[in-house]
């Protein structure tokens, strides 16, 4: 048997390298073996290490150049890792930048992995490098079908922290029909965040309260700006508290239109500040202004339709409601800083509802006229309708005398009356 082998991976050694292409012993014997033992050298084709010029037997040690002595002792063989020997193995190589040529390519990830929950946990299932990247055909993250791909690197996290792992409410399931999930993966939106993009790839921790603000803020600036400028960002520096999942949770987050939040902020603030209190007064004071502004701008919105209806060019109604629309739904973010820049927001979209108005006014007006307009012609069809009427009925009536007189029995009474 052994014989045969080896005479076998002999022959395709020589073929191999007679059409020129560089194969190794290891590659050659391997290709020819059982499928447990040959799959290594099928997937190696496309393997980023082999266009990075490495071997088998830079994992396995070994000699790549012998097929009697490839797998002996002596040639520096080790056979296949463990679990924590592949994290040294591929660690090892991946925290040295002397072995790492691309210097864009990060050689973070040891440290991190190490130093993180994967890294820490004495579970049997805890992920090594090669539970996420594979051992043979690993190829670039930014390849589409590698497992790590921002599309598909959530179902590979939900392989071990789906449904069932943690009963708990908050548990990273949610994270699939919260509005991050659904943008992220049925959307297929790479600008919400993955599980990674707030827990990190390789340090994967369950994050602090205080430190989600900085991962929360690194894509929603806008509500982080407001949040660090007011009562909150400063208590939060202080004593970690609100933080943004506070208000928000953390998976299974909810999305709100403007329309959605009217009469719930004082809600809100009532989770945290004593009714009454001038925080809570803040917080009605903002759902009564947002709300008053809200349905002023919806009765806008309904005449403009109805003056759409009844004939009117609305363009100029349409653009000060859609503007101010703008500086209200401002607010939502305005809010973050629970102070007085909402009234402001709702300040400037008043205006411009009130120039609105002035334009339904004139449009009330052209509106009237057109409708006497509609009248006078309506009056004019109508006569010029029964003008009408009144020929045809005329026209019929000739043409029934003239056929009655025309009519065979009218023309057999003419004979008679001729023969007598
Ligand atoms: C002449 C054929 C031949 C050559 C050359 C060869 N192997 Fe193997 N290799 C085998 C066979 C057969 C087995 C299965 C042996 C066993 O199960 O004990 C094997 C097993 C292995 C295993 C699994 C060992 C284990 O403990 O399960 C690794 C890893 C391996 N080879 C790597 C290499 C590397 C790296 C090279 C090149 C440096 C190489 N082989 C060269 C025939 C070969
Ligand atoms: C980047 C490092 C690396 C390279 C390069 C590499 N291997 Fe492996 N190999 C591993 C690791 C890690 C394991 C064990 C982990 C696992 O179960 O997948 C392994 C396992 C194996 C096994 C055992 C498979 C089994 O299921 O028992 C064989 C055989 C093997 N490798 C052969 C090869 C051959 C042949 C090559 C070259 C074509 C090669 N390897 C290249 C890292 C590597
Ligand atoms: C829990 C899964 C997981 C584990 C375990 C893991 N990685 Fe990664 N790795 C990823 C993800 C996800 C990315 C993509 C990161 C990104 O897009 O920001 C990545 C990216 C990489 C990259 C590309 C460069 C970079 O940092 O973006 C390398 C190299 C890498 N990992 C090596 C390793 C090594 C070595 C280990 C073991 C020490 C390891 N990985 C363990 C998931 C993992
Ligand atoms: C002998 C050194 C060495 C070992 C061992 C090694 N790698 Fe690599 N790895 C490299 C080099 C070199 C590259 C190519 C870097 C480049 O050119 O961008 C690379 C690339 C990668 C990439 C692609 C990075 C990217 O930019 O997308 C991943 C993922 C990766 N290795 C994972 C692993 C895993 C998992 C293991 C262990 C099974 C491992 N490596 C073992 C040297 C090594
Ligand atoms: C192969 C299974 C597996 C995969 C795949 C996996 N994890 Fe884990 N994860 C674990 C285990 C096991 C623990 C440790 C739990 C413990 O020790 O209590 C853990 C812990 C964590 C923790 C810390 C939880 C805590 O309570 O401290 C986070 C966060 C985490 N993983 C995120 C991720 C992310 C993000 C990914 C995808 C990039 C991922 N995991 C992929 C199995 C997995
Ligand atoms: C928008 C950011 C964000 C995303 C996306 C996210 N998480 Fe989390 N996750 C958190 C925060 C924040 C915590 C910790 C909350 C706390 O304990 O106060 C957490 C906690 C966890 C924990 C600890 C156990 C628990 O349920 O509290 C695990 C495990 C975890 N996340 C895994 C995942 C996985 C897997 C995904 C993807 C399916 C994911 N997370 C997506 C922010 C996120
Ligand atoms: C005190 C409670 C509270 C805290 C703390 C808080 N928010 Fe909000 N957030 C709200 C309310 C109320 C709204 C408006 C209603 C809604 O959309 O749920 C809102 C809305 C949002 C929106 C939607 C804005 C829009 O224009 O649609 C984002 C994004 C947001 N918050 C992010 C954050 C971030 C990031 C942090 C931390 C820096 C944070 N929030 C902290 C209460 C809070
Ligand atoms: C990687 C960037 C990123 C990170 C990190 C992130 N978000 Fe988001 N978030 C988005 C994107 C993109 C959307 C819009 C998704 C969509 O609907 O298309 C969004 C939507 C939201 C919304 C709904 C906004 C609306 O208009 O209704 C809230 C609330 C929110 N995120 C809160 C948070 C909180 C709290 C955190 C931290 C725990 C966080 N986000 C972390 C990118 C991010
Ligand atoms: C998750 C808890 C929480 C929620 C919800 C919350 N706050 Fe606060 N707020 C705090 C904490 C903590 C402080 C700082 C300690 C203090 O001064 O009471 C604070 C301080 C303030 C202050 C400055 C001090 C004061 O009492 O005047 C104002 C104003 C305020 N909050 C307004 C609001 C408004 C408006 C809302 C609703 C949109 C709200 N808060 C929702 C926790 C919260």
């Amino acid at each position: 048997m052994r014989v045969f082998i080896f005479t076998l991976s002999a022959l395709l050694l020589l073929a191999s390298g007679a059409m020129g292409a560089v194969t190794t012993s290891c590659e050659s014997c391997h290709s020819a073996l059982d499928q447990r033992k040959s799959e290594p050298v099928s997937l190696w084709k496309r393997d980023i290490h082999r266009e990075a010029g490495l071997g088998c037997h830079d994992c396995h040690g070994g000699d790549p150049q012998s097929l009697e002595s490839a797998m002996a002792p002596s040639s520096g063989f080790v056979g296949v890792p463990n679990k924590r020997g592949s994290v040294d193995l591929c660690g090892g190589c991946h925290s040295d930048t002397g072995r790492i040529p691309d210097p864009t390519v990060a050689t973070d990830q040891t440290i991190q992995y190490l130093s993180g929950s994967h890294g820490t946990s004495n579970k049997d299932n805890t992920p090594t490098c090669v539970t996420c990247h594979g051992s043979h055909g690993i190829i670039r993250v930014t390849d589409p079908s590698s497992p790590v791909f921002p599309t598909r690197v959530v179902s590979l996290c939900i392989q071990c922290h789906g449904k069932g792992s943690t009963d708990d409410e908050t548990g990273p399931w949610r994270y699939l029909e919260d509005v991050h999930g659904r943008a992220r993966v049925q959307g297929r939106n790479t600008s919400a965040p993955a599980c990674h993009d707030c827990h990190g790839a390789h340090r994967a921790t369950a994050l602090t309260t205080a430190g989600t603000q900085m991962i929360c803020g690194n894509c929603h600036t806008r509500e982080y700006e407001y949040f660090q400028a007011g009562p909150h960002g400063e208590s939060l520096h202080l004593t970690g508290e609100p933080s943004c999942t506070r208000c928000h949770g953390y998976h299974g987050i909810e999305a709100t239109g403007i329309d959605e939040i009217i009469g719930r902020i004082t809600d809100n603030c009532q989770g945290c500040h004593q009714v009454a209190s001038s925080a809570w007064g803040l917080g009605r004071e903002i759902d009564e202004n947002l709300g008053g502004a809200m349905s002023f701008l919806d009765s806008l919105r309904n005449m403009s339709e109805e003056f759409r209806l009844a004939g009117v060019e609305t363009g100029g109604m349409d653009k000060l409601n859609q503007e101010a629309h703008g500086w209200l739904v401002r607010v939502e973010s305005a809010i973050h800083s629970v102070d007085t820049e909402w009234e402001e927001l709702t300040g400037m979209a008043k205006v411009k509802m009130m120039a609105s108005w002035d334009l339904a006014r004139d449009y009330n007006l052209e509106k009237g006229i057109r409708k006497i307009i509609l009248l006078l012609i309506a009056l004019l069809a109508v006569s010029i309708f029964a003008l009408l009427a009144f020929k045809l009925k005329l026209a019929e009536r000739d043409q029934r005398r003239r056929q009655l007189l025309g009519s065979p029995e009218a023309r057999q009474r003419e004979q008679e009356h001729h023969r007598k």
